[in-house]
């Protein structure tokens, strides 16, 4: 994987989860370490521990010293659009009509090869300075933006997944595939690019309103032949879409009962937003084994209405959920900004979300709907040397707020609260530095 062969170790507090919060007591979840290190070999965690014990056992190994800076896996982004890096902030009445006044005009330029991959290329620097070392990302239409993209991540070695988008109707013609080209261009990408080098393909039917009830049928039967690719789409998000998905199956009972009667769903399947949904849906999700990105700055910024992780977690307790900036609709690269979003959704329905379940579903979280949480999302030995070191203290602002904290957890609370970008000191991609930041204060 990576070309380094020698041993290196990174030194300072370290931060890992030795539980899932949801599971039990969150505060005891996280594992903090304030002399830690991290042994890195070959692009992958040998040991992570106290800094005696790194130490002595890398010993030889060169040190970078991160003196009080907080080391810990990279973020992961459970859904992202990269071709909609340049459509941020762009308002509309609501989701179809963002769609149909901002998306489809954007998308329709990937035709364009050299946008493709100047896009890409700008949409992983974005990633890397933000902490985020791996994501779950839709691409267009066109097989080429596919490509464009994981030649960019491959570049960089970067663990990412990726998928062409199919859509075969309520879309602009040149923006349109049909149910047999989006399975035979979806089959030769995963034969392409799945499993080459850290890339994973995800089959992407946007969502039920732009597919026909052949396409959704021929994605499923393709998902059935290659059930090692991931399944991600978009369920639930507003109130006028789910009026007019309604209208286009009328056969079926519920939203996310059209993506069941078609086999997209189970472990793999990723569902963006999931806000309106039933008890019987979020059931259904549970029992499947599915995940949800559940996508906050997307949602406030859309007027969506808000995740209400309460219920989520009551009717179905073992879906995983996991964080997500659905960048464009969503309005920040930063996983601090999204927290910050998720915290502030979850208290609409009164629910406190503890920073350990924040910083979980922003990192361990990502990782398991994403089935790579064996090797990303967070440090322990066999694992990946995707790591971000972090500034707890920012900004003079943050700064004076943490020299308050009583314990870590209050700490991490006000990184989720005041901190953004400029809080990533370091971003390490297997075990090589990708990018580092310059001190705000
Ligand atoms: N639903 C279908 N496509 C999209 C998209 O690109 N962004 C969001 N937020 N919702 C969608
Ligand atoms: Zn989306």
């Amino acid at each position: 994987m990576n070309q380094n062969n020698s041993r290196s170790i990174l030194r300072g507090q370290t931060l890992s989860f030795s539980a899932n919060p949801f599971d039990g007591d969150p505060a005891g979840s996280i594992d903090h370490i304030e002399d830690g290190a991290v042994l890195i070999e070959d692009g992958c965690i040998i040991a992570a521990g106290a800094a005696a014990d790194i130490l002595t056992q890398g010993i030889g190994a060169p040190i970078t010293n991160h003196g009080n800076g907080l080391i810990m896996a990279g973020f992961v982004d459970a859904h992202i659009h990269y071709p909609q890096v340049d459509i941020i902030g762009s308002h509309a009445e609501g989701l179809v009509e963002w769609l149909q006044e901002h998306t489809f005009p954007c998308e329709t330029q990937f035709d364009d090869e050299k946008l493709a991959k100047n896009t890409a290329e700008f949409f992983l620097d974005q990633c890397f300075q933000n902490g985020v070392t791996s994501a779950s990302v839709y691409c267009t239409v066109h097989p080429q933006s596919v490509t464009s993209f994981f030649e960019a991540a491959s570049r960089r070695n970067a663990c990412m997944a990726a998928g062409k988008v199919c859509m075969d109707r309520n879309a602009p013609a040149n923006l349109s595939d049909s149910a047999q080209s989006a399975y035979d261009d979806t089959k030769a990408l995963i034969e392409m690019w799945h499993g080459r080098g850290r890339n994973t393909y995800a089959i992407t039917p946007r969502f039920a309103l732009s597919s026909s009830q052949e396409q959704l049928e021929a994605l499923g039967a393709l998902w059935k032949e290659h059930p090692e690719v991931l399944m991600q789409t978009h369920l639930s998000e507003t109130q006028d879409e789910i009026a007019q998905v309604r209208a286009a199956h009328p056969d079926h009972k519920s939203y996310y009962g059209i993506y069941e009667a078609f086999g997209l769903t189970g472990p793999g399947a990723i569902f963006g937003h999931c806000i309106h949904l039933s008890d019987n849906e979020r059931k259904a999700i549970s029992d499947s084994g599915a995940a949800i990105a559940h996508c906050p700055t997307s949602n406030a910024f859309m007027g969506s209405g808000h995740f209400d992780l309460a219920a989520t977690r009551r009717a179905g307790p073992n879906t995983t959920i996991a964080l997500a900036s659905d960048i464009g609709a969503g309005t920040s690269f930063s996983p601090f900004v999204t927290m910050r979003a998720a915290y502030e959704a979850a208290r609409v329905y009164g629910r406190i979300l503890h920073p350990a379940e924040a910083f979980w579903m922003a990192t361990c979280g990502g990782a398991k709907a994403m089935r790579l949480d064996d090797r990303v999302g967070n440090l322990a030995p066999g694992m990946d040397a995707d790591l971000i070191v972090l500034d707890l203290k920012s900004t003079p602002l943050i700064a004076r707020r943490v020299e308050r904290a009583r314990d870590i957890h209050e700490a991490l609370f006000s990184q989720m609260i005041m901190a953004d970008e400029r809080a990533v000191k370091a971003t390490y991609v297997a075990g090589e530095k990708a990018f580092e930041g310059v001190r705000a204060n």
